[in-house]
């Protein structure tokens, strides 16, 4: 079981959005994937037509309940989605609150990575949706990953919530005994506008090891199947978002193939 986070302390980049398109794609090719939403607004949760206000069981049990973290129990948390080979761990509002709760509990950073152990035999991959902002939930996401996948809006305030993120992972590089690598993934790029090309060339100057080849343009279908409540594939697997993704995932397969060898 591979697992991939996908974080940037910055809203509106597209984190969601790589999650599900990514998610439909290895499904497509028989992979069984589980999403984990970290994201208190429950983004991904709504995507597949579920109410965060309502659910009487989240990600949020894994933090804050009286039960053994078992097999049984995480299984418990799953849902079904739209597409029969991803399935989903929701998120729930009352995430929001668990910052302030977290505050002096030792050991609460791990618990996503010991949930996801519990089930390692049942996905091929796990993509984990995290929130914007640096706090237990990212650390959280950080720690349970094998790789991390960081888009960026290709504009022209870009570079500054990537350098935040940046720094992040190095702080937890720090802790870890094995080094989170990332991939950058290029995001609402349109070739047409000046901020998009310079954006661009600065994040291949600056960080030429990590900037991935794939580009994600601007293409409203990926909104579109968002509205659908449906994996982008599924919609329109034609379209120039799907290709970019497609690719994105080629090599990440292909690299994380070169590591296991
Ligand atoms: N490449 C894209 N082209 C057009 N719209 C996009 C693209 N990526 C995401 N969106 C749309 O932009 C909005 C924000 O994207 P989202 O994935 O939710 O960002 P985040 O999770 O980082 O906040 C959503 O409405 C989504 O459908
Ligand atoms: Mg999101």
């Amino acid at each position: 079981m591979q697992v991939w986070a996908v974080a940037n302390q910055k809203g509106g980049v597209g984190k969601t959005t790589t999650v599900v398109t990514m998610a439909g794609l290895l499904a497509e090719v028989g992979y069984s994937v589980l999403l984990v939403d970290l994201d208190p607004h429950g983004s991904l949760t709504s995507y597949f037509g579920y109410d965060p206000d309502e659910l009487e069981r989240s990600v949020y049990d894994l933090f804050d309940s009286d039960e053994p973290l078992d097999r049984e129990m995480v299984r418990s948390l799953i849902v079904p989605t739209s597409h029969d080979r991803i399935s989903m761990v929701p998120a729930a509002t009352s995430l929001a609150t668990l910052e302030r709760k977290a505050v002096g509990q030792e050991g609460l950073g791990l618990q996503v990575a010991k949930a996801l152990r519990q089930v390692q035999a049942d996905y091929d991959f796990v993509l984990i949706d995290s929130p914007p902002v640096l706090g237990v939930l990212m650390v959280n996401a950080l720690a349970a990953a094998h790789h991390l996948l960081v888009p960026v809006q290709t504009e022209f305030l870009a570079m500054k919530g990537l350098e935040r993120m940046v720094r992040t992972i190095r702080m937890i590089n720090r802790a870890r005994r094995r080094e989170l690598r990332y991939t950058i993934i290029p995001t609402f790029y349109d070739r047409r506008t000046q901020a998009s090309v310079n954006s661009l060339r600065e994040l291949h100057h600056r960080y030429p090891g990590e900037i991935s080849s794939a580009v994600v343009p601007t293409d409203t279908k990926l909104r579109n199947a968002s509205i659908a409540g449906v994996v982008p594939s599924e919609l329109d697997s034609s379209s120039r978002g799907v290709h970019a993704y497609a690719r994105l995932l080629r090599s990440l397969l292909e690299s994380s193939k070169q590591e296991a060898s």
